[in-house]
């Protein structure tokens, strides 16, 4: 686990699916330009839906959801983790921290515990994509060593575009 003692991050387990998409939805309430995706899709998802999310993230090399979690062990934060298949490139998605628990170092934690998840599973890179704009974003991603690709896409659901930014997990 990571974090400072008010924050901790740990790696969700297989019986949270309730706690994930409580937070997940609350993350895409919370800041909808964050995200590719919206909460009128995600929040008529199925159960299964989301317990195969939790269940394929608790274990294994092929994808990981981190939680963050309050002194009470509520959670309030999430970051995603997908390995591509061959296993070279990473993706980091979903990334929020409530904003109750903002700038006390929850974002910095679940980056640091990506990068050492994709790094310990032999990944070369970890992509990620940040809404421009999205300054508070950018700067978290910018001192945990990620560099701008120059490539921009759409967000896809507004007019925003998002910045695609890549780590060298080697460095
Ligand atoms: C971006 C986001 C994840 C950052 O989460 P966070 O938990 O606030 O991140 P951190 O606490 O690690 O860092 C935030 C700030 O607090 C500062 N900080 C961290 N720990 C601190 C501490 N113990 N004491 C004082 N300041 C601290 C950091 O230096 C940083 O400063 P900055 O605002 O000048 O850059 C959060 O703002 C969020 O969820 N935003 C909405 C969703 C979103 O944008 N997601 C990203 C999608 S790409």
């Amino acid at each position: 686990m990571t974090g400072d003692p008010g924050v901790r991050v740990r790696r969700i387990r297989a019986d949270e699916a309730d706690a994930l998409r409580e937070i997940r939805l609350r993350a895409l309430a919370d800041t909808p330009l964050a995200f590719g995706s919206t909460h009128g899709r995600e929040a008529t998802f199925p159960d299964e839906r989301w317990l195969s999310w939790a269940r394929d993230s608790a274990a294994g090399a092929a994808q990981a959801t981190f939680l963050a979690l309050d002194g009470a062990d509520a959670p309030v934060g999430l970051a995603f983790a997908v390995v591509d298949a061959g296993g070279r490139n990473a993706h980091l998605y979903s990334m929020w921290v409530a904003a109750e628990a903002r700038g006390r170092g929850a974002g910095a934690a679940l980056v640091a515990a990506v990068l050492e998840w994709t790094r310990a599973g032999g990944a070369r890179t970890l992509r990620t994509a940040v809404t421009i704009g999205n300054d508070a974003a950018g700067r978290l991603y910018d001192r945990a060593g990620f560099r701008d690709t120059g490539t921009r896409e759409p967000l896809g659901h507004s007019e925003a575009e998002v910045a695609v930014l890549e780590r060298d997990l080697a460095a």
